[in-house]
């Protein structure tokens, strides 16, 4: 199998120009834009034909396939100038149900159940998350531009839509610069299974290296061998940060450790915990894994990044390829920090929501691993194990972790190829 790959594929490779050409971009490589809205959809019963039509235009004159995508990066590169739209599009299981799918026997069970029916502990979310159809995801360096991308969209749908919503993510501005950090003030988007030779890294520890198969399947509706998708987690999480600087600040008072290092596993820089308990320190970003550390006395075995990426044998299969951005704007002032409206749109792709997505969920949500960034359980306090003395096992102790990140509502999407998009047009009635 073309996904089976032992190592990382050079994207000039002759034996993937076709697959990277039938597949949506922003999958093997982030499509790194400022803002990027992402407006859910749902169609009207009667409408199928007209839908199709439109999603058949949407792929023919907007979607960015994974070479575009290049192509575009290569272009940025050389100029520095970043004003081409990037857009993809999302189908849920009801909406290949609505067009006629028979998807049951194509896809994996926890799609076609949908988001409600998993069992993540979620609390129950607005009613505009039920029903959605397709996500369109456009994105851009300049707002005003996605801005009137989506009006168009809703414009040329009016008629054929039930409802739309749309969520704004948005890079955060920290001190009047576009940052990679998430509103708890963390960098983020370090870690991530690597795909591509351009972005492979010497290894000592951890290699990142992922085979395409831990992010792809054959798009199931289509005959083409070279036609792949993926399956997309969207998750809307609100987080807490006026509560979070507080537990941040109540640690370092009491014990004299950086408590937000120890909630998340990296210092607010990325510099990990486990590799060094000063901020300042100029180690390595990746290149790592915890066997020096199996009582969790520098990294907390409940830390963010161990419990969703351990990063020994048995979790390999589990990673998960991440794509998220904040929404709402960072709030610079140090006091008062937001208790609700700002959080992050978290995104995922995979090859099976149910041994990669809802797996890392799970375990983050479990009493003996409870990671108090992602996990949902029944309390809302719940106890964190960390060491008051870096690397001293003996002085390991516990300490009581208020919820911090709320979900606010989801759902499973899966991202068609071109041929399966291309067909809508022929497939018109
Ligand atoms: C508001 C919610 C969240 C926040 C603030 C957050 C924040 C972060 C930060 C700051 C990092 C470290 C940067 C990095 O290693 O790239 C990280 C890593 C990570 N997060 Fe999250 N995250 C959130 C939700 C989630 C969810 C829902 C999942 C999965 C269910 C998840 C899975 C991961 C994984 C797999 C890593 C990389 C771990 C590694 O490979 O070392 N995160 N997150």
């Amino acid at each position: 199998m073309i996904t089976n790959n032992t190592t990382p594929i050079k994207i000039n490779d002759p034996m993937y120009f076709n697959l990277f050409s039938n597949l949506q971009g922003n999958i093997l490589k982030p499509h790194g834009r400022t803002f990027s809205n992402h407006i859910f959809i749902t169609f009207k019963n009667d409408k199928v034909e007209e839908a199709k039509a439109f999603i058949a235009s949407l792929a023919e004159n907007k979607i960015t396939y994974f070479h575009k995508q290049i192509e575009q990066h290569e272009e940025f590169n050389k100029n520095n100038i970043d004003k081409k739209t990037f857009c993809n599009i999302y189908f849920t299981a009801l909406f290949y149900k609505y067009l006629g799918e028979n998807m049951k026997q194509h896809f994996e069970a926890s799609f076609t159940n949908q988001m409600k029916e998993a069992d993540l502990n979620d609390s129950p979310v607005d009613a505009s998350w039920n029903n959605i159809h397709i996500m369109i995801l456009v994105a851009n360096a300049d707002e005003k531009i996605i801005e009137e991308e989506t009006k168009v969209i809703l414009d040329t749908i009016s008629d054929l839509i039930i409802k739309s919503f749309v969520e704004k993510g948005n890079k955060l501005k920290i001190n009047r610069e576009i940052s990679d950090k998430e509103h708890f003030g963390y960098k983020d988007g370090i870690s991530n299974p690597i795909f591509l030779d351009e972005n492979k890294r010497d290894i000592n520890y951890f290699d990142d290296f992922a085979p395409l198969a831990l992010a792809l399947v054959q798009d199931p509706f289509v005959t083409n061998p070279d036609a792949y998708g993926s399956y997309l987690v969207f998750r809307k999480l609100e987080q807490n940060v006026n509560l979070f600087k507080k537990i941040e600040d109540e640690i370092e008072k009491k014990f004299e450790i950086d408590g937000g290092a120890l909630l998340i596993g990296r210092f607010e820089n990325g510099v990990p915990v486990v590799l060094s308990n000063d901020v300042e320190s100029n180690t390595e970003m990746n290149d790592f894994d915890f066997t020096n550390d199996i009582t969790g006395s520098k990294c907390p075995m409940h830390a963010h990044i161990r419990v969703t990426n351990p990063r020994d044998d048995s979790s390999k299969s589990h990673r998960i390829i991440r794509r998220a951005i904040p929404y709402g704007d960072y709030i610079d002032k140090p006091e008062p920090k937001p208790t609700k409206g700002v959080g992050l749109l978290f995104m995922c792709f995979q090859s099976s929501i149910a041994n990669q997505f809802e797996f890392i969920q799970k375990n983050a949500n479990s009493i003996n691993q409870f990671d108090s960034i992602i996990g949902q359980n029944n309390s809302d306090i719940n106890t964190f194990s960390f060491a008051k003395i870096y690397g001293d096992p003996t002085s390991l102790c516990n300490y009581d972790i208020p919820k911090l990140v709320t979900f606010k509502g989801g759902e499973y999407f899966f991202a068609p190829s071109k041929p399966y998009l291309n067909g809508l047009k022929n497939s018109l009635v």
